[in-house]
């Protein structure tokens, strides 16, 4: 079906930047460096000044960048590794494919872990947190790092959902041993495949994910110092990722112009709950635009008949799964959240007329 107004339009995207994005595959491809080359370092200098770090590390996936980062904080069999009930897949994959156990905490009103709940899951056994900045929003770093210090465990931020985000002053993904970055090609920074990163303030870190990500191996010597994974930012990715790192800034400016115009026309809407949550430390950069009802799917429905594309995530919490052997299985918010939320279309190619029909659509189903 083609839709009056797309969750994302790739094709409108690429044609907004194209000529820089076309000067930038000419280079790669007319020098033929396809393989961690300067777009490379350049893409990796430019993210960690962005974030806030010393180093930023590329590689193909946030799941890779989970995983490495756990895999660098020492996470062995029989580790706890506590990450919300309320997330992607991926965040509870890495921790058990690191050979840990997730130890699941419920979210917030906000979506983002409850910081409060977070002691009691905490045991002798906890190595790590994962806190992850969902949709757009930073989790409430002051308590997670708190608790780390207090307890002695790493923190991993989950920041796939947040580049650009911040709280009180602290930049997702600069807070943490290391950040954990997605560039699918949906998200705020998103390239056309694979992509994701780490960043962190440890050089120590850096170098061994940096080895990590290509089997193990030391460039410049051929030694092999680990047994690796083959996980890296393709050279070609990163230089399409160079370029879109540029308009980011003005990208963030024009999500937050839809979600003011999205709170302005939905906000009377008794039956609907939007994502904005009063509260001045935290500055939003919304991935995706949440609103949240007990009609749900008579709305979601609703919208795809008149045309508006729109997301769930997720239906089903991960944890229900049993072939994932997930123990924790009881979060009261999680599951309300599962049955009550929906993305409404938010992307930097939507123009202000599809937000309009948007928002009269939704006024039209209340
Ligand atoms: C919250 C969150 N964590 C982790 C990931 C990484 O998942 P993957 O690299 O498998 O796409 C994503 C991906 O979009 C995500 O949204």
């Amino acid at each position: 079906m083609a839709y009056r107004v797309p969750f994302v339009d790739p094709a409108k995207n690429y044609r907004m930047i194209k000529d820089e994005i076309d000067a930038a595959y000419f280079e790669v491809m007319s020098k033929g460096d396809l393989i961690m080359r300067q777009q490379l370092s350049s893409f990796e200098q430019n993210l960690a000044r962005f974030v806030g770090t010393k180093y930023a590390v590329g590689l193909n996936s946030g799941y890779h960048a989970l995983l490495l980062s756990l895999i660098t904080a020492g996470i062995e069999a029989g580790d706890e590794v506590i990450v919300p009930a309320h997330t992607f897949v991926a965040t509870a994959s890495a921790v058990v494919n690191a050979g840990g156990t997730p130890v699941l905490v419920d979210v917030g009103e906000d979506y983002n872990i409850d910081v409060d709940k977070i002691e009691k899951a905490i045991t002798p056994n906890t190595k790590a947190v994962i806190p992850v900045h969902l949709n757009g929003r930073m989790a409430r770093m002051d308590g997670v790092m708190e608790l780390a210090e207090q307890h002695g465990f790493a923190v991993v931020e989950d920041a796939c959902q947040s580049l650009g985000a911040s709280f009180d002053g602290l930049s997702a993904g600069s807070v943490g041993l290391t950040g954990c970055w997605r560039f699918y090609p949906f998200k705020v920074l998103g390239g056309y495949g694979d992509g994701g990163a780490i960043t962190t303030d440890d050089p120590d870190v850096a170098r061994k994910a940096t080895l990590l990500r290509y089997n193990g191996e030391d460039r410049e010597t051929g030694e092999y110092h680990y047994h690796g994974i083959t996980c890296m930012l393709d050279n070609l990715q990163a230089a399409f990722l160079d370029v879109k790192l540029r308009h980011i800034p003005e990208w963030i400016e024009r999500r937050k112009g839809i979600a003011e115009s999205y709170r302005r026309g939905l906000q009377d809407i008794e039956e609907l709950r939007l994502p904005h949550f009063n509260d001045k430390r935290y500055h939003d950069i919304f991935q995706n635009y949440v609103i949240r009802t007990e009609r749900r799917d008579g709305l979601a429905s609703f919208l795809e008949d008149k045309g508006v594309e729109v997301l769930i995530h997720w239906r089903r919490p991960y944890y229900s799964y049993e072939a994932l052997g997930v123990k924790s299985r009881h979060f009261p918010e999680t599951e309300s959240i599962s049955k009550q939320v929906l993305s409404l279309p938010m992307n930097v190619e939507i123009g202000d007329d599809q937000v309009e029909y948007v928002i009269q659509c939704v006024r039209d189903f209340f």
